[in-house]
């Protein structure tokens, strides 16, 4: 053990990141510190400072106080004023550890209720806890923050994070966008449960994950409380503030469904929502019973490009339309019951949802599976859209059109393979053994084989792993 002990000491100090100093522990070797440095990314290739080492969040309660931009037009920005209470069991023992925080300005730090020494390096934020922590036992970290509210973008320069509107904010932050508004493990190896105090001026509504439980108002500001009891990645977090008005009714199968419609939408832009409830019950009967406590939309009057599958309560861009909805709500399946252990394999996400809709809509009457499937197939192989290997498309790459087409093509190809009865079996053995866990491809490799009892290292390596189109599989 003496020598891996050494070994792991180096992988430690190699993925540390500048003005980092490590104490390597050597276990067995009296004398020497065994307190270390919690690294600054939790080892994720495409994002190496995202997430932290050495520390396993367990609950965030998020109170933010949010002001928005003043009526004038251009810059939009808002205030930001919260306190982060996060529950936190230290992987190893720590004389120091980091959460991610963008843009915003730490004030204090407490842990176990005593102010601590910290100090934010770009979008660090780096903790000294005095007395150090022990391995497994938990604490209190609470970090009062705020400052200026923006429009952050993510590498690929799309709007994500705490996107503050003309009367709000929209609040959708893959892949790692979390940091822009809260202290954060901002990756999803590390999730959590929630709960949320957004206080904001009266008249306005703000919106987070999971169920309403409370709504009161004092001083011309009105408190909304949220609580999220299921596992969530950070990524998948809302707190999304507007001119809502907020719908509540049941699905058929008695889930509570909360709509948050901008007031300022034409009347069409929900339109698409209509038949949530259908397809949760027809997702159900391919899947298994929906993962989480409730669901519904929110459609705010401001666009940040894209909709985001936010855990219960995905937010549109402006306008819900029927494919996409049933996207967003196949993903609290895939991507947010299971989650990407790496970014690396998106396609779990992004495939399964597309495949999902296509299902959805030849269920609802209109063109098939197959036919989608052949549609992807017509593209030429000279087409650049062949030219990803979707199991490993870069950082630039998350949502490229081929992982969300190929991904649903290696599905549809999957099914027609293997046959429609391990291919359901596979996908409902999925969540069910890797719910409010996290997963990678090569897992989804090995259930596919355990479950169809064939060998699919060709089929996979020819679908997933080769950048170029399949012909033979
Ligand atoms: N994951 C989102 C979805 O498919 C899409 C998404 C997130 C996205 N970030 C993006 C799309 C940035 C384009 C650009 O529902
Ligand atoms: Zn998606």
């Amino acid at each position: 053990m003496g020598g891996l002990g050494v070994l792991a000491g180096i992988a430690a100090l190699a993925a540390l990141g500048a003005g980092q100093t490590a104490v390597v522990a050597a276990p067995g070797d009296p004398g020497t510190p065994r307190y270390q440095a919690g690294s600054d990314g939790i080892g994720d290739d495409y994002f190496p400072l995202t997430g932290n080492g050495g520390i396993d969040v367990t609950h965030y309660d998020l109170e933010l106080r949010y002001t928005p931009p003043d009526p004038a037009p251009a810059p939009r920005e808002g205030t930001l004023e919260a306190t982060a209470t996060l529950d936190l069991t230290p992987t190893q023992d720590l004389h120091q550890f980091n959460l991610d925080l963008r843009g915003l300005t730490a004030t204090s730090v407490r842990v176990g209720r005593k102010p601590m020494a910290f100090s934010q390096v770009e979008n660090e934020l780096v903790v000294t806890p005095r007395p150090k922590l022990k391995t497994g036992r938990a604490v209190e970290v609470v970090v009062e923050y705020g400052g200026t509210t923006i429009r952050p973008t993510d590498i690929e320069g799309a709007l994500y994070g705490w996107v503050t509107t003309r009367d709000g904010a929209i609040v959708v932050s893959e892949p790692d966008g979390s940091a822009t508004w809260f202290p954060v493990n901002d990756h999803p190896r590390d999730k959590a449960t929630y709960s949320f105090d957004i206080t904001v001026p009266d008249g306005l509504v703000a919106v987070a994950n999971g169920d309403l439980v409370g709504e009161r108002s004092a001083g011309g500001w009105t408190t909304w409380s949220w609580d999220a009891p299921d596992q969530m990645a950070a990524y998948l977090a809302t707190a999304s503030v507007g001119n809502f008005e907020l719908r509540e009714y049941a699905a058929p199968n008695g889930l509570p469904i909360i709509d948050a419609i901008d007031r300022d939408l034409p009347a069409t832009a929900d339109d698409g929502l209509t038949q949530q409830g259908e397809m949760i019950v027809f997702f159900e009967s391919l899947f298994g019973p929906y993962p989480f406590t409730s669901y519904g939309a929110i459609v705010d009057d401001d666009s940040v490009g894209y909709a985001l599958e936010t855990q219960t309560r995905p937010v549109y861009s402006r306008v819900a339309n029927e494919g996409t909805v049933a996207h967003e709500l196949a993903h609290q399946w895939f991507g947010n019951a299971v989650s990407p252990h790496r970014w690396q394999d998106i396609w779990l996400n992004e495939g399964w949802a597309t495949y999902d809709s296509w299902l959805w809509t030849e269920h609802d009457g209109g063109s098939t599976a197959q036919a989608r499937f052949n549609a992807v197939m017509n593209r030429p192989a000279t087409s650049s859209f062949w030219n990803l290997e979707i199991a490993d498309p870069g950082p630039f790459g998350l949502f490229a059109g081929a992982v969300y087409d190929r991904g649903a093509a290696t599905l549809h190809a999957l099914r027609v393979k293997i046959g429609d009865e391990a291919f359901f079996e596979t996908a409902r053995e999925w969540v069910t053994r890797y719910d409010d866990s996290t997963a990678t491809t090569e897992d989804f490799e090995a259930l596919a084989e355990e479950i169809s009892g064939q060998d699919l290292d060709a089929f996979f390596d020819v679908w997933l792993h080769t950048p170029t189109k399949p012909t033979s599989w």
